[in-house]
């Protein structure tokens, strides 16, 4: 498999391909033991008539909530596509604000097809794959910070190398498209676009400086040959979901930073990983990148530490180009998918983050002091505690403090090996939690499971067992869940919470059992795979798919990857866009004034958007023809 291009499929596809996992289903038993489940569907009765249909949904597929004069819709849902562009409602729009290989600056030549273009002006171009997004005002700019996931390595280096990096050089290219574009953009009478040479653009790519701070820097596991003190590191990878902190700066979450690492010494090849490089997925080979063929310090048999410096979240001021990015420790070390912040009852910082790994845990970080606007911000978002989530069948559940006391592990410890302190308190197995988002008008929490094919089938990394439980309710899972809970007392520090399901999915035209998915699941709003996520300023949730697009079996009807809308009050979800074949739609924000929608096309197939004969990932605008808000 190391000659696998990564390059023709998603990260997480990658993943299965790389890594296959037994096909074993078993239908009426996941229904069987899903409905037994009192508590859950207790839980699931305990939130008001969108959760009630939900509820009867994983009885018997009610049908569907039929559009009505009530819908706070303003849109009229859109039909599921197959072919190699975007479709959004009628009366709406869209546009490309920038592609992979795109100029942020004057001086790095517009887009070369055969090779993406030249290596000294691979750090001076909108990167590829677009993920996470945020966008910022200051002093009347529109600024987008937009993290960059991954490259495909056969476009990018020398043709007829077959995407195989042959030297440093076609490493440092990899290096140089990938991480973080901050950039100035602006709405102009032809749409958004790029400001070039705006002071505000900036490439952090993999070799970027950033310093490390909070319970774990300097710490020995941290400390490598170049960097002795264990606080400076070069370089943000897999840069997946996305966050904002209250007082204007961007989070950028490093997710698969294990692609990356391989080893070179046959006797640490022969012995394989550690225990703790095995529950990273730390091993031999790297999933082709080769970097650590050419540049040592991805060689981790000769610099073992190296990854233990990334898997965290980093802070980055958009406003300010020569600021120094941030690796906060204290928000905890693993794959990293986004960083959902908002403020508990006492202004302490809350942290919501998912770790996207099979049967991996959900996160929650709380600050020790409290934010007052205006004031230091310093140590915010690494002085506190991480918890993780315990959810009871009972439609309760707990978050589950990681301290000293409670897990056996130092506070550097638990910081650089999450995952392990996790299963030392007996946190639930998830189904790869993905993007968290929070309703701002409702004091909930959402978070996408995107799917699990190993769940029940067999362990997590860490040997944890994963049988079906509450928000996981269905054996070797391919369609995925959107869970939600309620913060006991509407206060985002409290240990307590209540949860139910806002919506399964599934395919009521395939199945009549669990996999038909929930209530508000009809022919109408199919898909599968729910990842990234928000709430809009109206509140109401978008969500956005990567998941099979086959559009048969399974998933036939569910067409493309596409973003939906639903209302957290109904349970109603509706098509809101399509995106081209091939791709995943990841990454939303909004202009400053909301008449625009910003999102990503990542990994799009076919000529989309140029017609060139090669796919180009690129960020898009969404506005509606007469520029009303949306969202
Ligand atoms: Fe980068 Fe889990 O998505
Ligand atoms: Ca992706
Ligand atoms: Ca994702
Ligand atoms: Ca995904």
């Amino acid at each position: 498999m190391s000659d696998f291009d990564m390059t023709d499929v998603s990260a997480d596809e990658w993943d299965e391909l790389h890594f296959p996992r037994p096909e074993e289903n078993d239908f009426d038993h996941v229904v069987e033991r899903a409905i037994s489940r009192r508590g859950f569907l207790s839980g699931v009765l305990a939130f008001g008539s969108g959760a009630a249909a939900m509820g009867a949904g994983l009885l018997d597929a009610t049908p569907a909530l039929a559009q009505s004069a009530a819908s706070r819709f303003a849109f009229v849902p859109i039909p599921a596509q197959t072919d190699a562009t975007v479709h959004v409602p009628a009366g709406y729009r869209w546009h490309v604000v920038a592609r992979w290989g795109d100029p942020l600056f004057s001086d790095a030549d517009p887009y070369d097809i055969t090779d993406g273009g030249p290596l000294s002006k691979s750090d001076r171009v909108f990167g590829e794959n677009t993920d996470g997004m945020e966008t910022f005002s200051f002093r009347g700019r529109q600024l987008i910070a937009i993290n960059h996931e991954y490259a495909s390595r056969r476009v990018n280096l020398p043709a007829g190398q077959g995407g195989t990096a042959a030297d440093a050089q076609d490493v440092r290219k990899l290096q140089n498209l990938q991480g973080v574009t901050v950039m100035e953009i602006s709405e102009g009478r032809t749409g958004w676009s790029v400001v070039k040479d705006s002071p505000f653009n900036r490439r952090i790519h993999h070799n970027t400086p950033i310093r490390i701070a909070g319970p774990a820097a300097g710490h020995p596991l941290l400390r490598t040959e170049a960097d002795p003190t264990g606080t400076l590191v070069l370089g943000t990878m897999s840069n997946c979901g996305s966050g904002r902190t209250p007082w204007g700066t961007y989070l950028t979450c490093e997710e698969n930073f294990n692609s990356y690492f391989g080893m070179t010494a046959p006797d640490e090849v022969a012995a394989g990983s550690t225990p703790e490089q095995a529950r990273y997925g730390i091993g031999p080979r790297d999933w082709g990148y080769h970097y650590y063929k050419w540049d040592p310090r991805f060689d981790v048999s000769s610099n073992p530490n190296e990854p233990n410096r990334f898997g965290w979240v980093v802070e980055i001021d958009p406003t300010d180009p020569h600021a120094m990015p941030i690796k906060h420790t204290g928000l905890g070390r693993f794959k990293h998918e986004n960083a959902e912040v908002t403020l508990a009852a006492d202004g302490r910082l809350v942290v919501y983050m998912g770790d996207d790994e099979r049967g991996e845990f959900l996160y929650k970080f709380v600050s020790r002091g409290a934010y007052v606007p205006g004031a230091s911000t310093d140590g915010l978002l690494d002085d506190g505690t991480l918890h993780v989530a315990r959810f009871d069948d009972d439609g309760t559940g707990e978050w589950l403090s990681l301290t000293p006391e409670t897990t056996g592990m130092e506070l550097p410890g638990i910081c650089i090996h999450t995952r392990m302190a996790a299963s030392a308190v007996g946190a639930t197995t998830m189904d790869r939690p993905e993007w968290v988002a929070i309703n701002p008008f409702a004091d909930e929490v959402y978070c996408s499971l995107t799917n699990n094919k190993t769940r029940g089938v067999k362990p997590n990394a860490g040997g944890d067992e994963t049988p079906v439980n509450g928000p996981n309710p269905r054996e070797a899972n391919r369609f995925g869940q959107i869970v939600r809970w309620r913060p006991r007392g509407g206060d985002h520090a409290a240990n307590g919470f209540d949860w139910d399901l806002y919506v399964m999915a599934g395919n009521p035209t395939v199945h009549q059992d669990a996999y038909a998915g929930s209530g508000n699941i009809n022919a109408g709003n199919l898909f599968n795979s729910p990842d990234g996520m928000a709430v809009d300023s109206s509140g109401m949730v978008w969500i956005q798919t990567d998941g099979k697009d086959t559009n048969q079996g399974d998933f036939a009807g569910m067409g493309n990857n596409q973003m939906l809308a639903g209302d957290p009050a109904t349970g109603e979800i509706v098509r809101f866009l399509t995106g081209p074949k091939g791709c995943e739609v990841t990454g939303l924000t909004w202009s400053a004034d909301r008449r625009t929608m910003f999102l990503g096309i990542q990994h799009p197939g076919g000529s989309w958007p140029d017609g060139t004969g090669l796919p180009r990932s690129a960020v898009i605008a969404v506005k509606r023809a007469d520029n009303g808000p949306v969202g």
